[in-house]
């Protein structure tokens, strides 16, 4: 399973950057604001800072909600680092501009995706990912994580390469249920990937081995 991380925040991305575990990064117009970045030759440099941190696929969306606009933003997107993918809402024009970016071989994701129906329109333009928002489908009292589970049989059933990106991610567990049920990517807050690293009995058995190391060194040096 691939591991992403869901900020705008260069702090961030390059601490994720740091663990060692990390694939890829995804952006969206909420996660580029909290960090201040507005103006289009700002936010154009921060894509390009991210892409000098992670070498992987950077998420980074279009505003447009028009054919035309969303075809026009994301080319100058794609045009910035190899890396980027261009993100695309789940709607009629977003998946018109799915099926275009796809026939010349630029990478998308098709981002709002709360059904498995969209889903499948999804992987029929071509995206390259899909993101079901599973935390904010929790929010609303619908499992989130069957919505992934779903949508991993329907692509199997058809051999879609599409890969489900699970978004909208809140807790570790989040992250392996979705690992249980098969989706290929998770796009996380930090918090998350970190809290993946913590149990007691790692840090109980540590300070154990340390302790023994300790005093077989210090029986040693009395002998
Ligand atoms: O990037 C899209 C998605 O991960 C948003 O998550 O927490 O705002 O529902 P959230």
């Amino acid at each position: 399973m691939k591991f992403f991380i869901d900020t705008a925040s260069l702090t961030q991305i390059k601490e994720a950057q740091d663990l060692g575990v990390l694939d890829g990064v995804t952006t969206n117009p909420s996660l580029m604001a909290k960090e201040g970045i507005s103006g289009d030759e700002r936010v154009r440099q921060h894509y390009i800072d991210i892409c000098d941190i992670v070498d992987g696929p950077v998420s980074a969306e279009v505003i447009a909600t028009d054919f035309e606009g969303m075809v026009r933003e994301g080319e100058a997107l794609a045009a910035l680092h190899p890396n980027i993918v261009v993100k695309v809402p789940m709607i009629r024009d977003g998946v018109r501009a799915l099926k275009h970016f796809s026939s010349k071989g630029i990478r998308t994701n098709c981002t709002l995706v709360f059904s498995p129906g969209q889903a499948l329109l999804a992987a029929k333009a071509g995206a390259t990912y899909v993101s079901p928002f599973i935390g904010r489908l929790d929010d609303v009292s619908t499992d989130g994580v069957e919505l992934i589970e779903k949508i991993r049989t329907i692509y199997d059933n058809y051999g879609y390469t599409t890969e489900v990106l699970a978004a909208s991610i809140r807790h570790p567990m989040h992250i392996i249920q979705c690992a249980e049920v098969g989706a290929d990517v998770a796009t996380c807050p930090l918090s998350a990937i970190l809290a993946l690293f913590d149990h007691p009995l790692t840090t109980i058995g540590l300070e154990k081995f340390l302790a023994d190391h300790r005093k077989a060194a210090a029986a040693k040096e009395k002998a």
